[in-house]
């Protein structure tokens, strides 16, 4: 018998919670069937799984899944609830009874098997019920009131508050809309407790907390979303070829990967950046990448990480990785540069080899994710991922502009906002083919330049800013003086 659960979400990050389950589901090869449709506003899922060990997997790795309940109820209306609630105890078909559907949609009428319930009445299980609303707030005794409703159901064990063997939820939704709270909920939900997502991990791995962090140190939500998306398991080896401060290795070595990096940035690699936390003047010894690694328990994990241009490839031509997990650089708060000269025919003499450092160009975004795709064409076993994110002015953004490559597959897309203007996408690649030589990005679908156009902006938005001011300090000049003639007058 499939089981029926709700799946609570945190309400944030919403244009990834599709994918990120999607990538674990495929992952652990996880059946999966829709109750109803997903969709963003609101924070549930009603789904059924074979077991509840697959939902339990499912949890044990997202972290924008706050929790799941094998559902009992669900109903628009307290009375219904209740009511179906009731029917159930009769249910001994084993099966959910569908109820006809008042629309397309709704799932209200149905009636669950009595033995979900049934299992857990007896006289050595202890419980609790626990009452949760969304988006309104209720006090403690209307809390219990509540409970108290649930008297009916024959739980024969004791109630146990802090730790009971099962724990009920009762769910309350008022809508997404908090300056909007209608008096009744919308829908209302019963169902016992099976497992958290892993929402714990963001604080546990918060950048806050964190000894070596950098300006564009990736947070930790967002890393570990990458590393789901990158379906990261144990033993996986991983890449991230701008490493920078080495963010997204602790989500992946979390998962089990082991990790290799690299960076055009010496002082970065060495942490001898500026430090990037307030009132901090200088960098501490133990501020470093194997530092982090080593304050998670993931040292092992650590393969390496390396000083090097990922415009100048040095791996072995044979070499493949599990993953690649990566935030290249936009050119907005770090530099895209790569090793190279702009006057013609340089030499260098031989006095000056031992000594010299190269010098830098501007690697336009192009050109880094067309070399990014085909690196990872060449270097991804197949059927592997590459993660990466991509930078794009909204009101110009369409899916065409994105980089593809006939290798690899883009199976997810989704939406950051960064601000009115900007946005980054989380560009998910599949390979799907074996390299071969002859194969080249289509340079016809190789993006605009975002930094060139996100400085443009700058410059149009200050303008606007200042000629609106301008306006603004003329037009109550204008006021004032015409106050004045009006007391002379
Ligand atoms: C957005 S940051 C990555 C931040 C990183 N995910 C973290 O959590 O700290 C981009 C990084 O790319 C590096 N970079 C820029 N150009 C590069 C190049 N040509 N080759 C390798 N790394 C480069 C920068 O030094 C910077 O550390």
């Amino acid at each position: 018998m499939w089981r029926r659960y709700l799946m609570w979400f945190a309400h944030e990050h919403i244009d990834f919670r599709f994918q990120e389950i999607q990538s674990i589901i495929k992952l652990f090869d996880i059946p999966i069937r829709y109750v109803e449709k997903p969709c963003t506003n609101k924070p549930y899922w009603i789904v059924e799984v074979p077991s509840e060990e697959h939902v339990k997997l499912i949890a044990s790795r997202s972290v924008l899944l706050k929790n799941c309940i094998e559902l009992w109820s669900r109903a628009k209306t307290g009375a219904r609830l209740h009511s179906n609630l009731k029917q159930a105890l009769m249910n001994k078909s084993g099966k959910w009874i569908v109820g006809e559907r008042s629309d397309k949609d709704s799932s209200e009428l149905d009636i669950c098997p009595g033995e979900l319930i049934s299992s857990c009445c007896s006289s050595d299980i202890s419980y609790k019920v626990h009452v949760e609303t969304f988006c309104n707030h209720f006090s403690m005794k209307e809390k219990v009131d509540k409970i108290e409703k649930f008297c009916y159901l024959p739980l024969n064990g004791s109630v146990n508050l802090k730790k009971p063997d099962i724990t009920l939820a009762y769910i309350e939704f008022y809508g997404i809309d908090c300056n909007n709270v209608p008096e009744e909920p919308y829908d209302l939900f019963f169902g016992k407790w099976v497992a958290d997502g892993q929402r714990d991990l963001i604080q546990a791995h918060s950048l806050k907390k964190r000894k070596f962090i950098g300006n564009t140190s990736m947070d930790a939500q967002l890393s570990l979303i990458m590393a789901n998306q990158a379906q990261v398991s144990n033993g996986h080896i991983i890449l991230d070829p701008f490493v920078g401060s080495g963010s997204l290795f602790i989500a992946a070595a979390h998962f089990g990967a082991y990790v290799w990096g690299s960076d055009i940035d010496y002082m970065m690699l060495h942490a001898r950046t500026r430090p990037t936390r307030c009132g901090q003047k200088v960098r501490t010894k133990e501020e470093n990448i194997r530092s982090n690694m080593k304050h998670y328990g993931s040292e092992s994990k650590y393969l390496d990480v390396i000083v090097s241009d990922f415009s100048l490839p040095m791996w072995r031509s044979d070499l493949k990785f599990d993953a690649i997990v990566t935030d290249p650089p936009y050119g907005v708060r770090e530099p895209t540069e790569k090793i190279g000269i702009e006057r013609d025919n340089y030499s260098l003499s031989e006095e000056h080899l031992e000594h010299h450092v190269p010098s830098k160009v501007e690697y336009g975004l192009p050109q880094l994710y067309s070399d990014l795709l085909n690196f990872a064409a060449r270097h991804l076993e197949l059927h592997r991922r590459l993660i990466c994110w991509y930078p794009v002015v909204r009101s110009d953004y369409s899916d065409e502009e994105l980089p593809s490559h006939p290798c690899l597959e883009l199976v997810a897309n989704s939406e950051q906002v960064l601000s009115k203007l900007t946005a980054r996408r989380l560009l998910t690649y599949e390979k799907i083919k074996d390299y071969t030589s002859d194969v080249h990005i289509d340079k016809s679908m190789v993006m605009p330049n975002f930094r060139e156009k996100y400085f443009a902006m700058g410059e149009i938005s200050r303008r606007e800013k200042k000629e609106r001011r301008a306006e603004e300090i003329a037009q109550t000049l204008r006021m004032k003086s015409q106050k004045n003639l009006l007391k002379r007058e």
